[in-house]
């Protein structure tokens, strides 16, 4: 692997992340001893926002892979393409991240079918290998890979949750969304929003919050509050970008949106 490999994945700016707890130190002591990590937590709280910054932090390229139910085993660790010269391998990103020290990101692991997950379990023991059974190669992971999987709780059906045998080759941080005070100030740093304005969109997505269980799946997460924050920023009526962004993505339901629409313009009143 060239060093060009490593720089591209590098992470170069300090990527905006404001702590809820201690898990900038849990996860920098998991990195330590080189532990496979899990991070669980609802749609957009904050989870692949921390693992940028804690691989910026520690100084090591990331690399991240979106899984899906259609991913297989050649998708994370490579395949054999046929071009005019003939055979060639490529690499697939597990592969590479375990070549060049980087952390591996697999984003929803879960959507990955169990006979792809499988591929994970050498790197995530003592092992720390990955044989390329097409080629014919075992990889020794670089002493400064890690692997990184995210799981969010309370979407698993029976049948796609991960196994025991997989969950437990892994360190497991919980988030949630972040408190109001701590949420109001990543609008603020993230959009360069008012703080009055910022704390008024807390005030929305906590009531949203408390109806996941009563017509809501899923409250309305940070992202989406990042979203209605820029658009205010960009002078677009707070009711009109609360609507766009905080109601009408997560529901259909009509009366869970007259009450969230009203829950809006109580809120923007003043
Ligand atoms: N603690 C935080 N510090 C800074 N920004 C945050 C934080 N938490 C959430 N955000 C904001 O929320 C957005 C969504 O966060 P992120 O993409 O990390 O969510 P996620 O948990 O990975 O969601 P998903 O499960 O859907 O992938 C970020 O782009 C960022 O703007
Ligand atoms: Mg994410």
């Amino acid at each position: 692997m060239s060093t060009q490999d490593t720089e591209q994945y590098k992470i170069t700016k300090e990527p905006f992340y404001e702590a809820q707890s201690n898990e900038v130190a849990l996860y920098s002591a998991a990195y330590g001893e080189r532990l496979p990590m899990m991070v669980k937590g609802p749609t957009g709280c904050g989870k692949s926002r921390f693992i940028e910054y804690m691989a910026w932090k520690l100084g090591r390229p990331l690399i991240t892979v979106a899984c899906n139910e259609d991913m297989t085993a050649s998708d994370l660790v490579g395949r054999y393409l046929l071009d005019a010269d003939g055979t060639r391998w490529l690499d697939g990103p597990l592969t590479t991240a375990a070549r060049i020290g980087a952390i591996c990101y697999l984003d929803e692991i879960v959507e990955a079918r169990q006979d792809t997950t499988v591929v994970i379990h050498p790197l995530t023991d003592h092992r720390r290998t990955l044989p390329l059974d097409k080629k014919g190669e075992l990889v020794e992971a670089h002493p400064d890979f890690q692997l990184v999987i995210s799981y969010n709780p309370g979407y698993q059906s029976l049948m796609k949750d991960l196994k025991q045998s997989t969950k437990q080759r892994f360190v497991a941080l919980d988030f949630d969304y972040a408190s109001a005070e701590l949420e109001a100030d990543i609008l603020v740093k993230e959009t360069g929003i008012d703080k009055t304005t910022a704390e008024k969109l807390v005030q929305v997505g906590v009531t949203a919050r408390n109806l996941k269980g009563h017509g809501l799946d899923e409250g309305i997460s940070t992202r989406l509050l990042v979203y209605a924050a820029s658009l205010i920023k960009g002078g677009i009526a707070a009711r009109d970008a609360c609507r766009m962004a905080l109601v009408r993505p997560i529901t259909d339901d009509s009366d869970i949106r007259s009450t969230l629409d009203h829950a809006i313009d109580a809120v923007f009143e003043s």
